[in-house]
């Protein structure tokens, strides 16, 4: 197997039930090159939790994916990580930036930001017994007057990490705040290893931008692939995709086809998949084209995924249907997704439910939790 390159590349950032197998193989087909799994906890694995296990599953057309695992024990990291390079792990993560109040209470996630030597000591058992890389995900420290993200990126360097994520919060911010790729900068400029600098990135242009003024070796995106999983292409080609409502509906339908391939087409399959597919809508929601003449000077001053823009005039009904933020619009363009025998019989479904539900004015909330 090739040695992991962490230089020169767009991840998809681990996320919590986002990342799941039939979500990563959308944005391969999207022209994400590098996927990561979700969070899975190093004890679960051990113990062959079952639905642990399920987690560090990758999907053949992954070729270069990475596994991040909750840890705070040597052996049980080191036992996880070579299970997950079992089942194909280009490399395994440590999560250091886990706000959840569960998971900071015993001892892992954004607590090792605290805990140093923790995190240095399972580091250090990982990067000596793996056969793979070892990077950890860090976040700028515990909150903002406590912001110790370099000290801590050093001691992973030091004790073998091959590369260091950074999501430029604290753990005590939301999202409301932007990341700060200027401290991010600052530790890719401190460090030999290379830096994945993550927060905030939603169209080419800012992702461009950020990437060079910050001098990051990668990048790495979160929310902007759960919202639009062409954001991959977009950056690869540097140009702006804006996918019509039903080009949009169209991916919609093979991501609900994915999905179907994953957990198979039946009713046990059906119930697996809606725990994900309404979720989803939960971000699909949120897309709005932003013209780079129109918008690029407004990033300047504040990322554009935090942006609450006007409501857009004249839209078509199929339009409204997609943009629509209630859980039971999302629950019902779901179901008719997976009803659906081809694209065009989605179409005429999703017209027909556009009728029926008079659409609302009401804009999407602040963007979900994180784990990360
Ligand atoms: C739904 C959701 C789930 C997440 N789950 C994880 C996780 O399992 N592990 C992790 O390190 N970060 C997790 N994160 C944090 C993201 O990986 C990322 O660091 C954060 O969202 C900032 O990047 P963005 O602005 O591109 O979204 C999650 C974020 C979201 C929105």
């Amino acid at each position: 197997m090739p040695r992991m390159d962490f230089s020169g590349r767009v991840f998809l950032a681990p996320l919590t039930k986002g990342g799941n197998l039939p979500f990563r193989r959308l944005c391969l087909a999207h022209g994400c090159e590098v996927t990561m799994g979700e969070m899975a906890y190093a004890r679960q694995v051990v113990r062959k939790s079952r639905s642990e296990l399920a987690l560090l599953r990758k999907h053949q057309d992954e070729t270069c994916f990475g596994v991040q695992l909750a840890a705070l024990k040597p052996d049980e990291s080191v036992a996880a990580g070579l299970a997950a390079v079992e089942q194909g792990a280009s490399w395994v993560d440590i999560n250091c930036g886990c706000p959840i109040r569960d998971v900071v209470r015993r001892g892992m996630g954004a607590v090792l930001m605290k805990k140093t030597n923790t995190l240095v000591r399972v580091v250090e058992a990982m990067a000596r017994e793996l056969p793979v890389p070892v990077t950890v995900k860090l976040r700028l420290g515990w909150s903002l007057d406590s912001q110790n993200v370099s000290e801590v990126a050093r001691l992973a360097e030091e004790a073998g990490a091959a590369a260091i994520g950074i999501h430029g919060r604290t753990r005590e911010q939301r999202y409301s705040r932007a990341a700060d790729w200027e401290a991010i900068g600052r530790v890719a400029s401190e460090r030999g290893v290379p830096v994945i600098g993550n927060g905030d990135l939603l169209t080419h242009y800012e992702t461009e931008r950020l990437w060079q003024q910050s001098g990051v070796a990668s990048v790495m995106i979160g929310r902007g692939a759960l919202i639009k999983p062409w954001i991959f292409r977009e950056i690869a080609e540097g140009r702006a995709i804006e996918p019509t409502a039903e080009e949009r509906l169209a991916i919609y339908f093979d991501f609900a086809a994915k999905l179907k391939e994953h957990f198979r087409d039946d009713e046990k399959g059906r119930t697996r998949a809606m725990r994900f597919l309404p979720w989803h809508f939960g971000f699909f929601c949120r897309y709005r084209p932003f013209p780079r003449e129109q918008f690029e000077a407004s990033s300047l001053e504040h990322p554009l995924i935090q942006t609450r823009r006007e409501p857009d005039q004249d839209l078509s009904t199929l339009e409204q249907l997609l943009r629509d933020p209630r859980d039971e619009v999302h629950e019902r363009l779901a179901g008719l997704l997976w009803d659906a025998a081809d694209v065009d019989a989605a179409m005429v479904a999703a017209d027909e439910l556009a009728v029926e539900l008079p659409p609302t004015d009401g804009e999407a909330g602040e963007i979900a939790t994180a784990h990360g």
